[in-house]
């Protein structure tokens, strides 16, 4: 069976060519996902191709996403792909943060070493590379600054131009930088994600602009490698638990299928179970998970976070996700600002460090433990969704003692750790000094 589109929705499932400019069903309206046959590959012969491709010069096999192509034969022809080498994100032991969130162990998938610091690269090459074979020649999105950042530099790295779309003065400037060193065309706009998104897709069907929001199902094929690559990192042992944030679910949406597809081809036994955390003021999917009636997003008209990657009210792939999270045996939680910061600042003295949202992990695994959802012995893996340096502003504001939530209320420095002003003076230094903590 060749690549199609589907409509996700059970009821309706219509098939449409992979070459169509779709991003939701013409008959029903659903969420589309790509669908393929089985490989021709054996379980144990896709094993070793993927692990050989790492001592590969060739740029499609350096790619921690393309390395993986029989797991989302999506393309005709690799040709045009364009790579900045994405994916080969590294686990990272972190014992430290593993006891601040009550653990035995906690391992850290860290999408920040990602080329555009995030992993929207995982995606974004697969958009891109849809966008070059349909022969669009402009993208766009909207972003909480991420998906921007990535969409730039894959954009114009290929040769298309970016055009994106901003919601004014809710992003770091650490992303909103990466926008115009990459040479996209940056649109401020005046309204938050959500609303935004909804008049670019309008734009983007009536312009004839190719959209890379997370809604294009190859952003989400690409996505699927981060788990396919966690596997193969791990020799294929499954953990008991995924832990990552929630905020347009795309990733999440991503994590389940690449999880059902890699049992479904046997590379798996059994599925880890996902944990999606969400921002307190920002938890639209929390709510529709914890209700009786769970066919019906709610949206969160003014979502509030300090953790700007995920300030979104209304979730373009709530319905994925809610699957996603069922058939794992997951759950859904919700975090604090303050145990946000905390926990962020946990994983930097890991010698790790993160953004923000993606710290919302090691506080959500804290309350989970503490809930006895998670066992003390259970195998995580939590996923560090940006880099530390994506939003510098929180991360001093922070140790300075000097972080407000969007309500104005302080949030304490609980692990601050402020710079301390000398004289240029010997004798006062070495004072300093020695009174440090040894
Ligand atoms: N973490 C970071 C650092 C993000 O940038 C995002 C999303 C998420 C988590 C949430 O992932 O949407 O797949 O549930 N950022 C998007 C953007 C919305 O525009 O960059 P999700």
């Amino acid at each position: 069976m060749p690549a199609e589109l589907a409509c996700f929705e059970e009821r309706c499932r219509a098939r449409f060519a992979i070459t169509e400019v779709i991003y939701n069903c013409p008959k029903c309206g659903g969420l589309l996902e790509a669908v393929y046959g089985k490989p021709e590959q054996s379980t144990a012969e896709l094993q070793t191709i993927w692990r050989n491709r790492r001592t590969s010069n060739a740029p499609l096999d350096q790619s921690g996403v393309w390395r993986y192509r029989e797991f989302l034969p999506f393309l005709a022809d690799y040709s045009r792909v364009v790579t900045l080498r994405e994916g080969n994100t590294p686990l990272l032991n972190a014992p430290r943060a593993a006891q601040y969130g009550g653990l035995d162990r906690l391992v850290f998938k860290h999408q920040g070493f990602n080329p555009t610091g995030s992993f929207k690269d995982n995606g974004m090459t697969c958009g891109v590379a849809q966008a070059l074979r349909l022969g669009m020649t402009r993208v766009a999105c909207v972003s909480t600054g991420n998906t921007s950042a990535s969409m730039a530099a894959y954009a114009s790295a290929a040769g298309l131009q970016p055009i994106i779309f901003l919601p004014h003065g809710n992003i770091s400037f650490g992303k909103l930088a990466q926008a115009l060193e990459y040479g996209a065309h940056t649109l401020q706009v005046e309204a938050n994600f959500d609303q935004i998104l909804a008049l670019v897709r309008r734009l983007a069907e009536e312009l004839g602009i190719y959209l890379l929001n997370s809604v294009n199902p190859f952003r989400i094929e690409g996505q699927k490698t981060i788990m396919l690559e966690m596997m193969d990192q791990r020799d294929w042992r499954v953990p008991d638990w995924v832990v990552l944030p929630g905020g347009n679910l795309g990733n999440t949406s991503a994590f389940g299928k690449a999880f059902r597809e890699m049992k479904e081809l046997g590379l798996i036994g059994r599925l880890p179970r996902l944990a999606v955390i969400q921002a307190e003021g920002s938890a639209p999917f929390y709510n529709l998970m914890r209700a009786r009636d769970q066919s019906r997003l709610n949206a969160i008209e003014h979502p509030q976070t300090l953790a700007t990657a995920i300030k979104i009210g209304d979730p373009v792939s709530w319905p994925k996700a809610r699957l996603e999270v069922s058939v794992s045996g997951g759950t859904v939680e919700t975090v604090t600002e303050q145990e946000i910061a905390d926990a962020k600042a946990t994983i930097g003295r890991c010698g790790i460090g993160c953004e923000p949202a993606s710290a919302t992990t090691l506080a959500g695994i804290r309350k989970l433990t503490a809930a006895g959802t998670i066992a003390k012995d259970a195998d995580v893996v939590a996923i560090l969704t940006g880099n530390v340096l994506k939003d510098q502003d929180y991360t001093y504001q922070y140790h300075q003692g000097e972080l407000k939530t969007l309500e104005g209320v302080p949030i304490a420095p609980n692990f601050g750790n402020p710079p301390v002003v000398v004289p240029y003076d010997l004798n006062r230094i070495t004072d300093v000094l020695n009174g440090l903590p040894s």
